[in-house]
């Protein structure tokens, strides 16, 4: 289904790492005629790191978007209510994210929206990017393949060199899988290795 026009929740967590290569991402989907809602996690409005600053993360974000993040959790409630978006993509979702919304905990912005939005029998997608995806996560992303109203962007072993236990999304699968979550379906193959590192 054409994302032109579909109001799309795009809900931001501390993968920091992956935060250049999702704004990118971002501004082909803006440019793709998609109506993003930005939301941020704690971690994401309060972490600097070598890959930069919330101040940046915040800016860059309310340009491409056009609207203000929603940063607090009683901001992100009335997507329920109200059942504005379409669809809600958390990217990049770190394995802290996963492990709560596997667990049915709701303490940040981006757990709010997923909730509120999930009770609406809306589809949710997960963009994941966690060093642990093999290891401890590993539980809990088999358990959120597995629920209803929820569809991954394909993933693979980044590194399994350095990083065995590694797991991230293909970013340039983003789009269409987007586009399929909305007739809810998986975009398939849903495990697609990285070339040889
Ligand atoms: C520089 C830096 C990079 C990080 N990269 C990742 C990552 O790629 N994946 C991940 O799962 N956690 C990563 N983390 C850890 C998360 O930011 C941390 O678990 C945080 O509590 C996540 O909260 P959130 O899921 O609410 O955003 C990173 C932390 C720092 C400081």
């Amino acid at each position: 289904m054409d994302l032109k026009g579909k109001k799309i929740g795009i809900a931001m967590t501390g993968s920091f790492c992956t935060f250049e290569k999702t704004f990118l991402a971002l501004q082909k989907l803006a440019e793709a005629g998609a109506d993003l809602h930005p939301i941020l996690s704690h971690a994401s409005q309060q972490i600097t790191s070598r890959f930069g600053t919330p101040e940046e993360y915040y800016k860059r974000l309310q340009s491409i978007t056009g609207r203000e993040p929603i940063c607090r959790i009683e901001a992100a409630e009335p997507i329920g209510p109200t059942g504005y978006l379409d669809l809600l993509v958390i990217l990049p979702c770190t394995g802290n994210t996963a492990a709560k919304l596997a667990n049915g905990i709701t303490d940040t912005p981006v757990l709010m929206a997923a909730k509120a939005h999930l009770r609406n029998n809306k589809p949710l997608v997960i963009f994941l990017s966690t060093n642990d995806g093999l290891g401890m996560n590993m539980k809990n992303v088999g358990l959120l393949i597995n629920t209803k109203l929820i569809y991954f962007v394909p993933f693979g072993q980044d590194n399994w060199e350095k990083k065995p236990n590694s797991l991230v999304a293909h970013i340039h699968l983003l789009q269409p899988t987007l586009e399929m979550a909305l007739e809810h379906k998986q975009y398939q193959p849903l495990l697609l290795s990285y070339p040889e590192v």
